[in-house]
């Protein structure tokens, strides 16, 4: 059995949108039978809000959706997350700012692309995943759309993706 390919996704709390992403996305990789060769997981630049749930609006708009939002503790994105993942992507810029900082090489900053670049209707001026923290619940309803339409477009693109992972 090869090792899965590893996927990190990262927002600034990983408790509203890269864990909202990471549910959605194993949903259809379970649904693709893919499961066990693409491993998701997902951190927040900031440490605030360690070894928590998710926040009550994300959980209650995925629960809504029909997800189970019940397995999420929130932990921090480090260095080490460059060589023990094959894909980083970021939920906006700042967060992608923040990851650099911490890449050991130019090569691991590479590794960082925004979650939304896979997003069919993701432009250069709109490629942000927004932070729903301060805002209501309209916010995690958006969210919810924009992960739903990228996972779904990173599970059709994964051929090109993650090139060892067959079907
Ligand atoms: P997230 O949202 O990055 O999508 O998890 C936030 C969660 C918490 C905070 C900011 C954003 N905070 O400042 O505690």
């Amino acid at each position: 059995m090869t090792d899965p390919f590893r996927i990190g996704i990262v927002c600034l709390g990983n408790i509203c949108r890269s864990p909202m992403a990471q549910v959605v996305l194993e949903d259809r990789l379970e649904k693709a039978g893919l499961d066990d060769r693409v491993e998701v997981v997902s951190a927040g630049t900031g440490s605030w809000h360690v070894g928590e749930p998710m926040d009550e609006r994300a959980a209650s708009t995925l629960a809504d959706a029909g997800y189970d939002p019940t397995r999420h503790v929130a932990q921090t994105f480090t260095t080490d997350w460059f060589g023990d993942h094959d894909l980083l992507l970021s939920m906006d810029a700042s967060n992608r700012a923040d990851m650099s900082d911490l890449a050991p090489t130019d090569e691991a900053r590479g590794q960082v692309r925004m979650f939304r670049e896979f997003d069919p209707e993701a432009s250069d001026a709109d490629d942000e995943v927004p932070d729903p923290w301060y805002g209501g619940d309209e916010g995690f309803a958006e969210v919810l759309e924009m992960v739903e339409r990228t996972a779904d477009e990173i599970i059709s693109r994964l051929p090109e993706i993650a090139p060892g992972v067959k079907r």
